[in-house]
């Protein structure tokens, strides 16, 4: 496995990589790598890939009260984490490498990145497109995969990546979920015992939701009111939103599409903020 950590080094690296007959796969993350990040290194794997993974905590998808600068970090125990998982390549620049001094140029998708996400995090896509546009003129590769636990993430950067005419398939990995149903999260860590088993009310909530969809329901409206009521059981819960939209668009719905509808809930458990989504 080769660490690179300048943009030139990673430029001239792109120019070969496509020249050995396997697709390029590109797996962007900003470290703290738990397994699910590891699910997606080892999708890549498995779709015959060089596996390109890159390591950056991109200071632009934070908003100024967010966690940039605690948001953990250990490069060493991700570049074991890649290596056990089969990656290829890992880049993990600097962040003057990425916005070198006097950076002006950012790039914005405009609709699936405003409801949601975007109503209470505004500058987040426009960090998050900017860097994934960003990676993918640096690496150059075949497809990128992304997790579907951050199923907004996934749409926008879909519809930037048709926008743009990019020529980068986008595949989406499954979520990969503790026992108990809690999603994997580098912010998991973040969370003492107590905050950790009120945090579970979120996955009980999609999983109601579902329930109800296998029996029939397709109200919207029922469908959140009955999440947020057991959420709102959960003392240290506070919901930012709970809401039933299009996989696809994010554009929200009055009746359920099954396979196509989606049920997003995010909520701060005392001072951690998480999100979360299933398919109903
Ligand atoms: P990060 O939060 O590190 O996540 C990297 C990738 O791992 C994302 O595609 C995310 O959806 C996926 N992921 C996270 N938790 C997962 C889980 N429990 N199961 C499966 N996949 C999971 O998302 C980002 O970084 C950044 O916004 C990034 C795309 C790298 C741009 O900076």
């Amino acid at each position: 496995m080769q660490t690179l950590t300048t943009v030139s080094a990673m430029q001239a690296l792109a120019a070969t990589l496509g020249t050995a007959g396997r697709p390029v796969g590109l797996v962007p993350t900003m470290g703290a790598l738990h397994e699910g990040h590891v699910s997606l290194i080892r999708l890549a794997r498995d779709r015959g890939a060089v596996v390109v993974v890159s390591i950056f905590v991109n200071p632009t998808q934070f908003g100024p009260s967010e966690d940039f600068t605690r948001y953990p970090r250990n490069l060493e125990a991700d570049l074991a984490a890649c290596a056990a998982a089969g990656a290829d390549v890992v880049f993990a620049p600097a962040v003057e490498e990425i916005y070198p001094k006097g950076y002006s140029t950012f790039l914005a998708e405009e609709h699936v990145a405003k409801p949601l996400e975007g109503v209470s995090r505004p500058v987040h896509f426009r960090g998050v497109t900017t860097v994934v546009a960003k990676l993918f003129n640096l690496v150059r590769p075949d497809f990128a995969v992304f997790g579907q636990k951050d199923a907004q993430q996934v749409a926008v950067i879909r519809k930037m990546t048709a926008d743009l005419h990019f020529g980068v398939e986008i595949v989406t990995a499954p979520t990969l979920r503790d026992p108990d149903g809690l999603a994997l999260s580098s912010r998991n860590r973040y969370l003492t015992p107590q905050q950790r088993a009120a945090a579970l009310a979120l996955h009980q909530a999609l999983h109601r939701a579902q329930s109800m969809v296998a029996q029939g329901e397709r109200r919207v409206d029922r469908l959140i009111a009955e999440a947020t009521h057991l959420l709102s059981q959960q003392r240290l819960v506070r919901i930012i939103y709970v809401a039933v939209v299009d996989r696809d668009s994010m554009e929200s719905a009055r009746e359920v599409l099954p396979g196509r509808s989606l049920m997003a809930i995010a909520a701060w458990v005392d001072e951690v903020r998480l999100i979360d989504n299933e398919i109903l």
